[in-house]
C-alpha cells in the first residue's frame, strides 16, 4: 500500500566523511565504504518506498553530507523554512536544496543570515499536527523558533539538547503516529523533559535507553504503523509492538559514520496541516546592558555561560571595548529563552552580575501587595548579597539591610518611600513586594585590572586555597586586622568548638584581649568548651596539656554548665572569679558583645545561650552590623548563617578543615571572600606569631 505521503531523498553519489563537524564523525574520516554506503541508502530507499512515494534531488559533487535531506529545509503544506547550516561545511548545500522546493512549487522562506537553522533535523511536527518540536542548543539556534511559529503559522515547543552525541532533535527525538513519543530523555536538560512530560501522556511516551539510543533507534521513519530504523532492541521492538507498530530494520553502518540514519536520510515534503493550530511561540527575548571591566573582570564570559549553562541563548548587539587600561565597556546583549519562566531565572542572575534590562530605564519595579503576614506574593524577587537599587516612580531607590535570601519591601514612611530587604517572617500585611525582574539593578563595583591586584585580598580571590598559600593569607589576613584595629573598626569572629579542640583558644583569647575583635558570634558549645578548658584543663573530657582523655572527662562539660547555670550568667562565673582565663573570659572583661544561639543537640544549655532561634538570628545581625571583616573558624552551621546576612564588601575568610564548607562559603562569588583549608588550631597560631611581627616594633618603641 502507497499512501499519498512523499519523502525526498538524495543518493549518496558523492557521499563520504571528509571531516568533523559531529562526534561521530572523529575517527571516521575517509573510513565509510562508498559501496557499503550505496547498498545500505538502496535498501532504505526500497523500503521506504513501499510505504510512500519518494521524491530525489540529484546529488552534488564536493557536498558530502547532501545526503542527509533532513537538514534540507523545514516544511509544513506549501512554506518551507530552508535550512541556515551552521557549519561552513554544509553551507554549500543551502543553494541546491532551496532550487529543488522552488522547482517544486513551495513557497520559501529564508531566515536572517548568521541565524543557523538545520531543517527537518531539529525540527519534528507532531504527527497528528497539533504543534512542533524545535530543538537548540547545538546546530539550530533558539532565535529562529519564532520564525518558525510565525511563518508556518503554528505553536513551536523549543527543546535543548546538552549531549553532543545527539546534535540534532531527529537523533534522539521521534514522535510516532497516534501521539506517540520515541524519544531518549538523557539528550535533554531538566527543563526541556518537563515540558516534554507535560505535553506527552506518560503511556504516550516511549523513552529509550542510551544502547538504542547510540545506535540511532530515535533516527526512524515513521509511515503509519511503520518504523524504519538502523537497528532496535528485542525490548524496544516489542515495547513498540504493544502500542501497534511494526519496527523494520535496515542497517545504516555507514551513515552512522557522519552521525546520521534513517531520518536524516529522508524530508517528509507532505506534513499536513492541522486545521485549528496557529502561531505560537513561548520564546522570549530581552534586551540587557552590562558595564565595566567587561573583560578584564570575566564578566562578560560569566554572563554568556549563565544565560547558556540556565537554557537561554544570546546575540552580542554592540561591544564597544575600552581601548585603555583603565577604561571600561559596554555591551548590549539579546538575551532569549524558551519560556517566561527560564527568562526570569536568567535575568535575576544576570543582574547579579550588575546587568540592566535595557527598557528598563524605563520601567518601574513591579510591587504586589502581602495579604498574609509572613508570606511574600509568588514570584517575589529574591535579594542577595550585592548592594541593590530598585525603581519606584520613575527614580532608583536603595534598598536597605541589604542581605541575601530575602524580599525586598516597600513602606511608605514619614520620610517618604523606602526600601528594604526584610525576611519572610518579618513581612507585614501593607508591605508592597518586589515580584520579577522588571526595574531593580544591582552595584557592583568597577575594579580595574590594577585596583584587583593590588587589594590585598585579591590575590585570594581565585576563592579557596589550600597549604599551598596558608601562610601568605595569615600574612594578609593580620595585615587587615591590624589595619581595621588601628581605624577603630569592627572585627566579628565566628567560632566552633573546634577552635578549643585544636588548643586555638589561647589564641583567640589574645585577639579578643588586644583589641583585634569586636563581636564574638557561636553556639553553646564554644562557650561550654572554652569554659571547660579553662576551669577543668581539658576540652570535651581529653586533658589539653597531655592530649590524653581524663577518666570520668566526659561529664566534665556537664559540670561546666551546672556552675554557670548556677551564678546565672557567663558574666557572672566571671565575676565570681570561677572563669578566670579563655575566650568567654576575655569577651566578658572586655565588653565584647556575643552571641550564642542554641540548637536541637545543646546540653544545658548555658544561660546565655539563645534557644528562640528568631531571636538568636536577630542577635546575630545586631553584632555584624558595621562589619568589615567576618573570621569564620570551623563552625559550618553559624558561618552559613552569618554569610546569608551579609551584604557583599564585608571581608569574610573562612577557616576550615573541611574544603566543602569552605567552598561554599566563599563561593558567593564576591572577591572579598576567601578560603583557607587548614587545621583552625594551626591558622590561629600563625596568625598570632604574624600580629606579633607586626606589633612588636610599635610595642618595642612604647617600652
Ligand atoms: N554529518 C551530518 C552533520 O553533521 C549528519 C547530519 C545528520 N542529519 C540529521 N538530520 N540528524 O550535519
Amino acid at each position: 500500500m502507497v499512501s499519498q505521503i512523499r519523502f525526498l531523498m538524495c543518493a549518496p553519489d558523492h557521499y563520504n566523511v571528509d571531516y568533523v563537524i559531529n562526534p561521530w564523525m572523529e575517527g571516521n574520516i575517509h573510513k565509510s565504504s562508498r559501496d557499503h554506503a550505496v547498498e545500505q541508502w538502496n535498501k532504505l530507499y526500497n523500503n521506504i518506498k513501499n510505504h510512500a512515494i519518494v521524491d530525489l534531488v540529484t546529488p552534488e559533487k564536493g557536498w558530502p553530507d547532501m545526503v542527509f535531506s533532513a537538514n534540507a529545509g523545514l516544511v509544513l503544506g506549501k512554506n518551507v523554512v530552508v535550512s541556515r547550516f551552521l557549519h561552513k561545511e554544509r553551507q554549500g548545500e543551502e543553494p541546491y536544496f532551496q532550487q529543488w522546493f522552488e522547482q517544486n512549487g513551495y513557497n520559501v522562506y529564508s531566515l536572517p543570515k548568521d541565524l543557523p537553522f538545520e531543517g527537518a533535523g531539529d525540527a519534528l511536527l507532531d504527527r497528528e499536527g497539533r504543534w512542533l518540536w524545535a530543538g537548540y542548543g547545538f546546530r539550530s539556534e533558539l532565535d529562529s523558533h519564532p520564525y518558525l511559529a510565525k511563518w508556518l503559522d503554528i505553536e513551536v515547543i523549543s527543546l535543548r539538547l546538552t549531549d553532543e552525541r545527539f546534535y540534532h532533535l531527529d537523533t534522539c527525538f521521534c514522535p510516532l503516529s497516534n501521539g506517540y513519543l520515541l524519544y531518549y530523555p538523557g539528550a535533554f536538560d531538566s527543563y526541556s523533559n518537563r515540558v516534554i512530560e507535560m505535553r506527552v501522556a506518560p503511556e504516550k511516551r516511549i523513552p529509550i535507553a542510551e544502547a538504542d539510543a547510540v545506535n540511532f533507534a530515535c533516527n526512524a521513519v515513521n509511515v503509519d504503523s511503520i518504523v524504519i530504523m538502523n537497528k532496535a532492541s528485542e525490548s524496544l521492538k516489542s515495547r513498540l509492538a504493544e502500542v501497534g507498530f511494526q519496527v523494520i530494520e535496515t542497517p545504516l553502518t555507514e551513515f552512522l559514520k557522519a552521525g546520521g540514519a534513517a531520518k536524516c536520510l529522508t524530508l517528509r515534503v507532505t506534513e499536513p496541516i492541522a486545521e485549528e493550530v496557529h502561531a505560537n511561540v513561548s520564546v522570549e527575548s530581552r534586551i540587557i546592558r552590562m558595564e565595566g571591566h567587561l573583560l578584564d573582570a570575566g564578566l562578560i564570559n560569566r554572563a554568556l555561560d549563565l544565560i547558556v549553562e540556565m537554557g537561554g541563548s544570546f546575540q552580542v548587539l554592540k561591544f564597544n571595548l575600552g581601548e585603555q587600561r583603565q577604561s571600561t565597556s559596554a555591551a548590549e546583549v539579546r538575551v532569549s529563552a524558551p519560556s517566561h519562566e527560564v527568562m526570569e531565572e536568567i535575568i535575576s542572575q544576570l543582574i547579579d552580575l550588575g546587568a540592566v534590562d535595557l527598557p528598563q530605564d524605563q520601567r518601574d519595579s513591579k510591587l504586589e501587595p502581602v495579604v498574609q503576614a509572613g508570606v511574600a506574593p509568588d514570584d517575589f524577587y529574591v535579594s542577595t548579597i550585592y548592594p541593590t537599587e530598585i525603581r519606584v516612580n520613575g527614580e532608583w531607590l536603595n534598598v536597605q539591610n541589604q542581605r541575601m535570601d530575602g524580599a525586598i519591601a516597600i513602606s511608605q514612611t514619614a520620610n517618604g518611600i523606602v526600601a528594604k530587604c526584610k525576611l519572610l517572617r518579618d513581612l507585614e500585611i501593607g508591605d508592597r513586594v518586589v515580584v520579577d525582574v522588571l526595574g531593580i539593578r544591582t552595584i557592583r563595583k568597577a575594579e580595574s585590572r590594577e585596583q584587583r591586584n593590588s587589594q590585598e585580598f585579591s590575590f585570594m580571590s581565585s576563592g579557596v586555597s589550600s597549604e599551598r598559600r596558608v601562610e601568605l593569607v595569615v600574612e594578609q589576613v593580620a595585615w587587615e586586622l591590624r589595619k581595621i584595629k588601628d581605624s577603630g573598626g569592627k572585627v566579628v569572629v565566628t567560632a566552633g568548638p573546634v577552635v578549643i579542640h585544636t588548643g586555638g583558644g589561647e589564641h583567640l583569647s589574645r585577639l579578643i584581649r588586644e583589641g583585634y575583635v569586636q563581636g564574638l558570634l557561636g553556639g553553646n558549645a564554644i562557650a561550654v568548651h572554652d569554659m571547660e578548658q579553662n576551669i577543668l584543663g581539658t576540652s570535651l573530657g581529653v586533658d589539653m596539656k597531655r592530649g590524653v582523655v581524663v577518666r570520668g572527662g566526659h561529664r566534665h562539660h556537664l559540670k561546666v554548665i551546672n556552675t554557670v547555670r548556677r551564678f546565672g550568667s557567663i558574666a557572672k562565673a566571671v565575676e565570681a572569679g570561677v572563669v578566670k582565663s579563655g575566650v568567654m573570659y576575655e569577651c566578658v572583661k572586655n565588653n565584647i558583645p556575643f552571641s550564642l544561639a542554641g540548637s536541637i543537640r545543646d546540653d544545658g544549655p548555658l544561660p546565655d545561650t539563645q534557644m528562640n532561634l528568631i531571636l538568636a538570628q536577630q542577635e546575630y545581625s545586631q553584632i555584624i552590623q558595621g562589619a568589615e571583616m567576618i573570621l569564620m573558624l570551623s563552625s559550618m552551621l553559624h558561618s552559613i548563617g552569618v554569610g546569608n546576612m551579609t551584604p557583599a564588601g564585608v571581608k569574610m575568610v573562612c577557616v576550615d578543615i573541611n574544603p566543602a564548607v569552605v567552598t561554599k562559603l566563599s563561593d558567593r562569588g564576591s572577591i572579598e571572600s576567601v578560603g583557607v583549608v587548614t587545621d583552625v588550631g594551626l591558622f590561629l597560631s600563625l596568625l598570632i606569631q604574624q600580629l606579633d611581627k607586626l606589633t612588636s616594633p610599635y610595642v618595642a618603641r612604647v617600652a
